[in-house]
């Protein structure tokens, strides 16, 4: 049997955040996880947080068009969520633990909040990746 996965592009602009949360949400309770759930809310978070990172640092000035990609995969208990952006001259930096003022607060909550993360490099840009297990 295939397990679900969504897939979708978004524009480089803001309101892709709250489209591609949203879409998780839609997601997750066609598995069958509804959105009071707890696992629900964190991993729209981490769907966020890696959202804004594409459509921020990971645009590309003078192009247009659905350059962010996110999918979410199910493999058993396990979420997957892949966020490509067409960027490839930098790549994610974890911010330092225990400075949460300013800036560099997204992955930090990333990495609390998902099992494991990481970063590919693509031909163009590159595809951040967080996967958490939903335990009942
Ligand atoms: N998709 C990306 N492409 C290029 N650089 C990235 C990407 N995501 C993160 N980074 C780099 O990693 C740094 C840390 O990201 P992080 O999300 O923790 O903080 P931030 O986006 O700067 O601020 P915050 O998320 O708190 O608003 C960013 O400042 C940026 O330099
Ligand atoms: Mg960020």
């Amino acid at each position: 049997m295939t397990e679900p996965t969504t897939r979708r592009q978004y524009p480089t602009s803001n309101r892709s955040v709250a489209r591609a949360r949203s879409d998780a949400l839609t997601f997750l309770n066609s598995c069958g996880i509804a959105r009071e759930n707890e696992f629900a809310s964190d991993l729209a978070l981490v769907v966020s947080e890696l959202m804004a990172n594409a459509v921020t640092h990971g645009r590309v000035p003078g192009t247009s068009g659905r350059q962010v990609a996110m999918s979410i995969e199910k493999a058993g208990s396990v979420y997957r969520i892949e966020v490509r952006d067409t960027q490839g001259d930098s790549m994610p930096v974890l911010g330092k633990p225990g400075d949460l003022s300013g800036e560099g607060r997204g992955l930090l909550l990333v990495d609390s909040l998902a099992d494991k993360w990481g970063v590919r490099p693509e031909r163009v840009g590159k595809t951040v990746w967080a996967e958490k297990e939903f335990n009942k």
